[in-house]
């Protein structure tokens, strides 16, 4: 993250921000969305870019712990604010206990929609740690799969509800 930070040019402004626990002040232009300063500027490449007009949650990350879609998230409007992404919902105690679900129970598909899927149920889960299938359906309402059912998805978040009394979906 170092790299990216740097002084602001008359076309920049910068914005200071919390981005997966580490402060950040970054130079952006004002029409830089935030998905594109995760992925091009700072790396983080586990957000994807799909859709880019918040149709399929491929580009899902937490706002304040909100899931939002970063394709459609004006970097300014990040001031301030607590950004985490795929890449931040890990930690040195290693995967949080959604992305354990998904790798258990045959969530993780394929690299495109996962980490929003991830991201979706990480903030479901820490709201509502028992949802309904309604709840459930209705928080990944944003989140597409263009290529197979929804069966493994819905078991690793029933998986990982079970998990999260203990602490593993707040991680
Ligand atoms: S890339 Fe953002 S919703 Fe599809
Ligand atoms: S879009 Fe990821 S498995 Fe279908």
């Amino acid at each position: 993250m170092s790299d990216a930070i740097r002084r602001a040019t008359a076309e920049t402004f910068i914005l200071e921000c919390e981005i997966n626990g580490q402060n950040a002040a970054l130079d952006v232009a004002p029409a830089e969305r935030l998905l594109s300063v995760l992925r091009d500027g700072l790396g983080l490449t586990g957000t994807k870019r799909s859709c880019e007009i918040g149709r399929c949650g491929a580009c899902m990350v937490l706002i304040d712990g909100q899931p939002v879609n970063s394709c459609l998230t004006m970097a300014y409007q990040c001031a301030g604010k607590k950004i985490t992404t795929i890449e931040g919902l890990s930690s040195e105690n290693g995967l949080n206990a959604v992305q354990k679900s998904f790798l258990e129970e045959g969530g993780y598909q394929c690299g495109y929609c996962t980490p929003g899927m991830v991201v979706t149920v990480t903030a479901l889960l820490r709201e509502n740690p028992r949802p309904t299938a309604e709840d459930i359906e209705e928080a990944l309402s944003g989140n597409i799969c263009r290529c197979t059912g929804y069966a493994g998805i819905l078991r690793s978040v029933r998986k990982a509800m079970g998990a999260s009394g203990e602490g593993g979906a707040t991680a």
